[in-house]
């Protein structure tokens, strides 16, 4: 069964071999969105489960030889090429129309994670922690990720040192070894969301009771302590500062529902807003969206319970600019900051915004001015005056969330936006045209420019 999802997240025919074009950097990923502003969105969206609590989970699976399933996985590149890792390593992974992605590993031909997969993303370092778990030993080239600061790894070495595992950096890999892992009390300078993953998920097989003390509080970790523990784990503790993992000697296998991707939600939610839509969005857990909801409701967005797991979000005429700061969970999050900026460049007012988690995550300034926006950017904070409207223009999706903001400010805009380079909007979103066109957006994907319409 062929192991890809093709760049636009279709996803292959259940159990066949597809013609599916594998995905290389530079060849097929020439492609953009052509969005035609102007639409009020309308309508329900289903939220498809999480992109950031899938990735760590199927480096998990890789620490038990049974069967391991999870269910409502999203068609994303960055899951393809997770899966494409795993598969390396001797993982047999199979994938179901239904979302549905069986994992089992049975034993590992390999440790070693190579650099043209790793370097596509940033999750590839999760696999450090099983890998020493279950084999004792790991070599993987550092990863990529979206270009949004220097992304360090520092915290999750320590991390894995801590509980005894011998590392070393050579020619661009990391280089682990240990007999078998002890647990430890770590104590994470600053509550990084990879490195507690990492450092939990190599403690479930250590011998011994590892204490993490600063530890992140996403939705996402929690997630993955339910999965482990469906495993056969013994953690307890997530989604506070504070995490247990009391060490066994083997994991089985589960079976396990994936929580609701809150960052496409809220992407959704600002889709309605931007353009003075009422949408509801289905299938998400309200309280992992508390930041957004009140900073949409500050920015005069309406957002109220409109069902079990379902909010509707209806939009102003015009927002009210409101300054906001991204902080780990339960603060705002910085995966949220560059389609609220988008928003607030349509506010009425002028808003502040300060990015306090990544060193560099204001590139879309840059291409939101191109639309006619008034921002000015300084370290950490960037300064939006609102403008009454944006135009389309010809830009560029510098990263992910980059990427999902200049589609919400196109669906605003007066004219077309094209948005290059939507490979990295793929990464993190299933089917976002469609998705938007169901809502009555005017969106298209297309190749090369030029090879469709860009008039009415
Ligand atoms: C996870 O990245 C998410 N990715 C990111 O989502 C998210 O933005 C981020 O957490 C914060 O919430 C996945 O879960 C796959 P961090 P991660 O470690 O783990 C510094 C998206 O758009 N740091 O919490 O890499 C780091 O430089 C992506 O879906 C160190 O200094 O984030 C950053 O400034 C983007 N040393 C801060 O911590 C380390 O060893 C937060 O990073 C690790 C991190």
């Amino acid at each position: 069964m062929s192991g890809l999802v093709r760049p636009c997240g279709a996803r292959p025919a259940a159990c066949g071999c597809g013609d599916l074009t594998p995905w290389q950097p530079g060849v097929n990923d020439v492609e953009r969105f052509v969005v035609w502003g102007g639409q009020r969105l309308s309508g329900t969206v289903s939220i498809s489960g999480s992109k950031n609590a899938v990735l760590p989970m199927m480096a998990a699976a890789v620490m038990s030889p049974e069967l391991c399933a999870l269910k409502g996985v999203p068609a994303l590149r960055d899951v393809s090429v997770m899966r494409q890792i795993l598969e390396r390593l001797g993982v047999e992974v199979g994938w179901h129309p239904d979302g549905t992605l069986e994992m089992q590993a049975r034993e590992l031909g390999t440790c070693e994670v190579r650099e043209e997969l790793s370097r596509q993303m940033r999750s590839s370092i999760f696999l450090m922690g099983p890998l020493l778990a279950r084999a004792g030993k790991v070599k993987v080239a550092y990863p990529g990720g979206c270009a949004i600061g220097p992304r360090p790894i520092d915290l999750h070495l320590r991390g894995l040192e801590a509980l005894g595992a011998r590392l070393r950096e050579r020619h661009g890999y990391i280089y682990g070894e240990a007999t078998r892992l002890r647990g430890q009390e770590i104590h994470l300078d600053f509550p990084s969301v990879g490195a507690t993953e990492n450092i939990m998920m190599a403690a479930v097989l250590a011998r011994g009771v590892t204490v993490i003390r600063n530890a992140a509080k996403e939705p996402e970790i929690v997630d993955l302590q339910n999965f482990l523990n469906g495993m056969g784990a013994r953690v307890t503790g997530a989604g506070t500062d504070v995490i247990r993992i009391e060490g066994v000697r083997e994991l089985g296998g589960c079976v396990h529902q994936v929580i609701p991707d809150r960052i496409e939600a809220g992407t959704m939610m600002v889709a309605a807003a931007v353009t003075g839509g009422d949408v509801v969005v289905s299938g998400v857990i309200p309280e992992h969206l508390e930041a957004v909801t009140a900073k949409l409701k500050e920015a005069g967005v309406s957002v109220t319970p409109a069902g079990p797991g379902q909010l509707r979000v209806q939009g102003p005429e015009r927002p009210r600019a409101t300054d906001f700061k991204t902080l780990p969970y339960p603060g705002f999050p910085t995966d949220m900051q560059p389609q609220v900026m988008a928003l607030m460049c349509l506010a009425e007012g002028t808003s502040v915004i300060t990015e306090t988690v990544f060193e560099n995550r204001f590139k879309h300034a840059d291409e939101l001015r191109r639309m006619g926006a008034q921002i000015k950017v300084e370290g950490r904070t960037a300064v939006v005056k609102g403008s009454p409207v944006l135009f389309g223009a010809l830009v560029e999706a510098t990263d992910l969330r980059s990427g999902a903001a200049l589609v919400l400010a196109g669906l605003a805009a007066e004219g077309v936006t094209t948005v290059e380079d939507c490979c990295h909007i793929d990464r993190g979103y299933e089917r976002l045209e469609a998705k938007l066109g169901g809502l009555g957006a005017r969106i298209e994907r297309s190749g090369p420019a030029g090879s469709v319409s860009a008039l009415p």
